[in-house]
């Protein structure tokens, strides 16, 4: 008997496509903490079938009486599996054609593909409400932190005007230890793989794809647009240097890969890029695996989410959270609002922001070079705000670095003044700007 009901109701039964990283540590939680959360949705919740690639290979989970599938497809039409956990990721492939499979067979789906949601998300969302199938995907989003059904559900009331956030667990565990430890980029990068925090393909967290797609996300949820990933701006971290992390402590900042989605009277901006945050705001003090997500909505004000943003348990958390509310009978349209009342999202175009930058550049170390660089800021009608060159070379012509930060300016401004600078014959490398962003 299921501690704290009388009558033991049927399970739901489920099938897992995908046994790495996310879909072991859910049979390990569904294993281990069974009765609760039976007791908590009302009914057990049952592993029926799995599938994954090797069926022979070691993994870290309890064994289990369940069907094998070679082909992950043949879960959506086991006649047992009432619900298709799918975690197997990519954008398309296998797991969007799982997916959809499951769907159109009324199956319930969950979800932790943001990839996948990022692309075709409003799709699936009409697909599952058109065949009343349950549809979860709060893993997708910043690890297991419940940043969606909060915003579903707890900040309902709310208009939202901004949504900052830390989505990548990846990116702030490299930046954690670069600034902390001054370990290398790519032995870190490394490590966060080992760890089961990367991407299958780890370009997808370094160059901010995979805080884009979550995003691209959260940003339909909190202001009902239309999933809308082509409109994200989008730059990684692979840029960020030893230089820049210093250069930043010693300004009072810390660099963050941010998310941001707000809302203006040009549109809805949503970027990805690494920002300097003031190191006194909470939002600094995010590091290592964890995420955070800041909204502010109209009558709340700010409110903050902080907590693990990658691994194999935290996910797991955010997945069979979903399966207890399908098995509990708890359903909501998964964007907040029925599919078809999403609207189009009105994009705001990144070269009329305007904001604060920092530039390093690393130049020659001759007379005339800040001259330069300062006639081309003058051009643009950049102003600055503090320049700084640290050290002289020990001969001239060696390259040093300098650094500027600007007053408020243009994005399409800053953009075509670093164009010019980067051709100056005394600029040696492509300059590097972070924005400055006040938080
Ligand atoms: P892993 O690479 O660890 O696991 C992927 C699993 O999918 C493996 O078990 C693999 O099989 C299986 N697989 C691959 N191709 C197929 C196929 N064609 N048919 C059946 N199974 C297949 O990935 P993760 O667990 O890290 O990620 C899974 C999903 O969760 C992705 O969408 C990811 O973006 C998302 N996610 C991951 C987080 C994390 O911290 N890792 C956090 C939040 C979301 P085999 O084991 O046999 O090779
Ligand atoms: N690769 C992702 C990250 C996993 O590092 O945040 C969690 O979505």
């Amino acid at each position: 008997m299921v501690k704290g009901i009388g009558r033991v109701a049927p399970p739901l039964k489920v099938g897992i496509a995908g046994l790495g990283v996310v879909g072991a540590g859910v049979v390990r939680l569904l294993d281990e903490h069974a009765d609760v959360l039976a007791a908590r949705a009302g009914r057990p919740i049952k592993v029926v079938a799995v599938s994954a690639r090797d069926k022979r290979k070691k993994r870290d989970m309890p064994k289990g009486n369940w069907r094998w599938y070679a082909d992950a497809v043949e879960l959506a039409h086991d006649p047992e599996v009432e619900v298709v956990v799918e975690l197997i990721g990519g954008s398309d492939g296998p797991a969007r054609v799982l997916v959809e499979a499951a769907l159109k067979a009324g199956r319930g789906v969950v979800t932790a593909n943001k990839a996948m949601l990022a692309m075709h998300g409003a799709r699936i969302a009409a697909l599952a409400e058109a065949k009343g199938a349950p549809l979860g995907f709060e893993a997708a989003v910043a690890g297991g932190i419940p940043i969606l059904k909060a915003l579903r559900e707890g900040l309902a009331g709310n208009r939202i005007d901004q949504i900052t956030g830390i989505l990548n667990g990846t990116c702030n565990y490299i930046l954690t230890e670069m600034r902390e430890t001054g370990r290398d980029f790519a032995e870190v990068l490394a490590e966060a793989q080992k760890l089961g925090y990367a991407e299958a393909d780890p370009g997808f967290d370094i160059d901010g794809v995979d805080a884009a797609h979550k995003l691209a996300v959260l940003t339909a949820i909190a202001f009902n647009t239309k999933v809308d990933f082509k409109a994200v701006h989008v730059e990684g971290i692979r840029d960020v240097s030893a230089i820049d992390i210093a250069f930043a402590r010693e300004f009072g900042y810390r660099i963050k890969l941010l998310a941001i989605a707000r809302r203006t009277p040009r549109g809805i901006e949503q970027r990805v890029h690494p920002c300097m945050v003031a190191a006194d705001t909470p939002i600094a003090h995010v590091d290592g695996v964890f995420n955070a997500v800041a909204a502010e909505g109209d009558y709340v004000g700010r409110v903050m989410f902080e907590g693990r943003g990658a691994g194999s348990k935290p996910t797991a958390s955010a997945v069979v959270a979903d399966l207890a509310d399908i098995a509990a009978g708890r359903s909501a349209p998964a964007f907040g609002v029925p599919a078809a009342r999403l609207q189009p999202l009105k994009a705001a175009a990144m070269a009329d922001r305007i904001g604060r930058y920092y530039i390093r550049l690393i130049v020659r170390d001759q007379p005339g070079v800040l001259a330069d660089v300062s006639a081309v800021l003058r051009d643009e009608r950049i102003s600055i705000e503090s320049l700084v060159q640290r050290g002289r070379a020990e001969i001239e012509n060696q390259p040093v670095p300098v650094v500027l930060i600007s007053h408020e300016a243009r994005e399409a401004d800053m953009a075509r003044a670093l164009k010019r600078i980067a051709r100056l014959r005394s600029v040696l490398q492509p300059p590097t700007l972070i924005r400055i962003e006040p938080l």
